[in-house]
């Protein structure tokens, strides 16, 4: 870490960060020298792996098991990085699920737990540091919404719905708080390499990756660079109620 990093001494929480875009994320703003507060539900050991790589790259890192769509959880975790940090100027909501299944045959419980995890958490999280963030007069917020709030998939309309519930959430929350000094923007990538969907035939993988115009499934690398630019400045300073999209091409609004 250098003294020259472009989020340098500012403090993060990532939530989901044991695996995928959320771990991406996290290292990139490590390499940038932020203090991190990891969060994540997994169990065993891959969240401390996460961020002992962190940490080696010479920032803070503390780690919190939480379930992001449990209220008691949320005001905890974040009670905990602001405790660490003695404030906190950044919120990265990455931790989702991801499941499919046709409308018609949709237990409501899937589509209750898909609402509950991948859009109430955004909200749980985004009000816990709310209190900080305006008494700081500063603060970046980030949530990682999908291309499938755009476009829509077949078996993916909790999913989808949830996403676009996470983009509508994020430009209104952008408008309350623009003259408070905190902007709050989404990214919405395309397909990208981690284990979200579980373990898909090869063969529809491949017809995935024909289908996007770069012909190219990304990898978690090719994400967090969105997250270091809206968390910076002067990069993301004239971003707030945004929609970065990472996405191969595949969706163009
Ligand atoms: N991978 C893709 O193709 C893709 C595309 C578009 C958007 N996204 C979004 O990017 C984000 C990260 O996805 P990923 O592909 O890295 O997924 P992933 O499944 O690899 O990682 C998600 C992480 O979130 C954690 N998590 C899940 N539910 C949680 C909860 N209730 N509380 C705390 N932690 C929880 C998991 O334990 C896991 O470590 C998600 O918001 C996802 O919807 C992914």
């Amino acid at each position: 870490m250098t003294e020259t990093g472009l989020l340098h001494r500012r403090s993060a929480v990532v939530t989901g960060a044991a695996r995928g875009i959320g771990a991406g994320i996290a290292m990139a703003f490590a390499r940038e020298g932020a203090h991190l507060c990891l969060v994540d539900r997994a169990a065993g050991d891959a969240l401390e792996s996460v961020a002992k790589e962190c940490a080696a790259l010479g920032v803070e890192v503390t780690t919190v098991r939480a379930d992001v769509s449990a209220e008691s959880d949320v005001t905890a975790a974040i009670a905990h990085a602001v405790a660490e940090f003695d404030g906190l100027d950044i919120l990265v909501n990455n931790a989702a699920i991801l499941t499919t299944c046709p409308v018609a045959e949709m237990p409501a419980q899937m589509w209750d737990e898909t609402l509950a995890v991948d859009l109430r958490s955004v909200f749980l999280c985004c009000r816990a540091v709310l209190p900080t963030m305006r008494a700081a007069g500063y603060g970046r917020i980030i949530n990682i919404a999908s291309q499938l709030a755009l476009r829509g998939g077949p078996g993916l309309a909790h999913y989808s719905a949830a996403k676009a519930g996470v983009i509508g959430f994020t430009k209104s929350l952008a408008r309350e708080l623009a003259t408070d000094g905190i902007t709050v923007n989404c990214i919405a990538p395309g397909p990208i390499d981690t284990p979200l969907a579980g373990d898909l035939p090869a063969e529809q993988v491949e017809r995935t990756r024909l289908s996007l115009p770069l012909r190219r499934i990304g990898v978690p690398a090719e994400v967090a660079p969105s997250a270091v630019l809206l968390a910076s400045e002067p990069g993301g300073n004239l971003y707030t109620g945004q929609t970065l999209g990472p996405n191969s091409g595949d969706v163009m609004p």
